[in-house]
Order: C-alpha cells, then structure tokens, then sequence
C-alpha cells in the first residue's frame, strides 16, 4: 500500500511501489485528465505537479511522491474557478483534440509559478511539450497572456 496526497486528498493505493504515478492516478485513483502519450518522458502528456514543480508521472515511481503533494489538472483549478492559465487557454482556443493540453497546462502553470514573466527563450527551455495538433503558436500566445493577466 503507498499513501499519496492528491489534489489535496490523501489516498491509499494499493500497487506495486515501482508503478508508474501515471497509472496509480488514472487507474486506481480514477483521475483521468491525466494522459499516457508516449511512457519514456518524451512527451508531456502526462505531467502533473509535485510540490509545485512539472513532472512526468509516466517515469516516476508511486514511491518517489510519498510525502509530496501532487497536483493533478482536476485540482488545480482549487476553489472552482479556473487559473489563469486555463483562462488564457479558453480565451486563446488553445486546444484542437485536446489529448496533450492537460500536460501543456501543467507544465505552463509551473513554469509560470516559477518564471512569472516567461521569455519566449523561457518558454523554449521550459514547454517541451509535444502536441501532435501543433497548437505550439497558441499556447505561446497564452503564456504571454496568462503572463500579464
Ligand atoms: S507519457 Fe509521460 S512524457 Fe509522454
Ligand atoms: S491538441 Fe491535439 S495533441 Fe495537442
């Protein structure tokens, strides 16, 4: 059994301490926002937020984020209302299928957290997220527009 405190909720699951934190979210915790695209932390789909900082969930072992606290995308909207950052997105129609956005977004609200006025170079390092719809222009645009809201 492995304890894990989600989106504020701690929760027992009972998996193997080497599984991936990916499947623990999605199959035993059921929080499905969270995608598997590629599994080898190539691609992003999967990042949520330990202790504020993006990680791939793909390759990181349930045992790695005991004690932390885990962010996942239904939980960061805390109270209800959306974040800046989903605000942008919505403003900015940033999705098209949808499939890579929950990572993109978790990825954009850390580096935000950290970067509050993120340089394009920034947001190079930064947002190596793949999206197979090729939303990258937009999701640019609404970095720089959460970044200013
Ligand atoms: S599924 Fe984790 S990085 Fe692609
Ligand atoms: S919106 Fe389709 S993969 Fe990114």
């Amino acid at each position: 059994m492995v304890r894990l405190t989600i989106n504020g909720k701690t929760t027992d699951v009972d998996v193997d301490p080497n599984t991936p934190l990916l499947w623990a979210i999605r199959e035993q915790v059921g929080l499905t926002g969270t995608k598997y695209g590629c599994g080898i932390a190539q691609c992003g789909a999967c990042t949520v937020h330990i202790d504020g900082k993006a990680v791939r969930s793909c390759v990181m072992p349930v045992a790695g984020a005991v004690g932390t606290q885990i962010t996942t995308i239904e939980g960061l909207a805390g109270g209800g209302a959306l974040t800046k950052v989903q605000k942008a997105w919505v403003d900015h129609e940033v999705p098209q299928c949808g499939y890579c956005q929950a990572g993109m977004i978790m990825a954009v609200a850390a580096l935000l957290g950290a970067v509050p006025k993120p340089t394009d170079a920034d947001i190079d390092a930064s947002i190596t997220n793949i999206c197979r719809c090729g939303t990258f222009q937009q999701v640019r645009e609404a970095i720089h527009a959460a970044a200013k809201a």
